[in-house]
């Protein structure tokens, strides 16, 4: 029976260069949609898919992730003093959310060399990687999805979503065989290929179950474009020596660390709010430029 997933770890040390000047002194983690941080958004969908133990990887100017996810006494004394208690329980709900632990990537040298930071804190376990920019809009849990087909076949999960035409190139892409309906069995990946040459439609977007020995994989990876270690090379070489396999999640993807991407997703999420979504949607109708 495959072991139990009870860790998630969440890479937040990029530089986040393509939503420059606001990541330039705060992490593109704490970029909110509407009003809630991405981190949150990520940290909930782990708790709901089952895990609530959580390692932060921070890198320089993340400690507004760490007060984030902390007790804040000020802002909780004056909410209590000015009645708001709505907003307090919301505000106290947060620093409840699932027991957070942080280590520091000390340089940006790579998704892959971030992941190897978790080490020591996930042991001889498997484990979820979820990138905080990637927002999945999903009924069932992105993270539960994966975690199902990782407890049916006891080996590592990728995610993946189908991508029409030449929007491909942009993405690490499959060449895998589907077992069953949205579940494939992965026989390669190849990072940015052109359209004309992408093994499938299916793109790998940024959620992971991986078993312990990647960690030696990441080890054995060279680093590549940009001298990054990239976790693609690992998954490539883990391949190699065990069936990995990929499911097609069911929901709507953002990538929310691309200033287009996040725009979407604002709108998106803010339609959907009871609270903003019908005067928001009447604001957006009257626009005629
Ligand atoms: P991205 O590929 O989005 O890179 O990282 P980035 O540096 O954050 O952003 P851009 O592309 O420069 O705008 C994917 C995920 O991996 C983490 C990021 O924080 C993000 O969650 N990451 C990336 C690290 O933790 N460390 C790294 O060295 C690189």
């Amino acid at each position: 029976m495959a072991k139990k997933i009870r860790k998630a770890v969440f890479p937040a040390a990029g530089l986040g260069t393509r939503f420059l000047p606001a990541t330039k002194a705060s992490p593109k983690e704490m970029l909110p949609l509407v009003d809630k941080p991405l981190i949150q958004y990520a940290v909930e969908e782990s708790v709901a898919s089952g895990i609530s133990s959580v390692l932060i990887i921070t890198g320089r100017d993340k400690t507004a992730i760490e007060n984030h996810f902390d007790i804040s006494f000020e802002m909780e004394s004056l909410l209590k003093k000015k009645g708001k208690d709505d907003l307090l329980d919301e505000v106290r709900q947060i620093s409840n959310l699932a027991r957070i632990s942080y280590t520091r990537q000390k340089e940006a040298l790579g998704l892959g060399h971030a992941i190897l930071q978790a080490e020591d804190y996930v042991g001889d376990e498997p484990f979820a990687a979820l990138l905080a920019d990637d927002v999945v809009d999903a009924e069932i849990p992105a993270l539960r999805q994966m975690i199902d087909v990782y407890e049916r076949f006891d080996a590592p999960v990728i995610a993946t979503m189908q991508v029409e035409g030449e929007a491909i190139s942009r993405f690490g892409v499959i060449d895998a065989e589907e077992v069953e309906p949205n579940v494939y069995k992965i026989n390669d990946m190849v990072e940015k290929p052109p359209f004309a040459e992408a093994p499938s439609d299916l793109a790998i977007i940024g959620r992971y179950i991986f078993t312990p020995d990647i960690f030696d994989a990441i080890k054995e990876t060279k680093p590549g474009a940009g001298g990054e270690i990239q976790i693609t090379d690992a998954m490539r070489i883990l391949m190699q020596k065990r069936p990995f396999y990929a499911v097609k999640l069911q929901g709507r993807r953002h990538d929310a660390g691309d200033k287009l991407g996040f725009l979407i997703a604002t709108v998106e999420y803010a339609l959907k709010r009871d609270d903003l979504g019908p005067e928001f949607r009447e604001y957006l109708e009257s626009l005629s430029f």
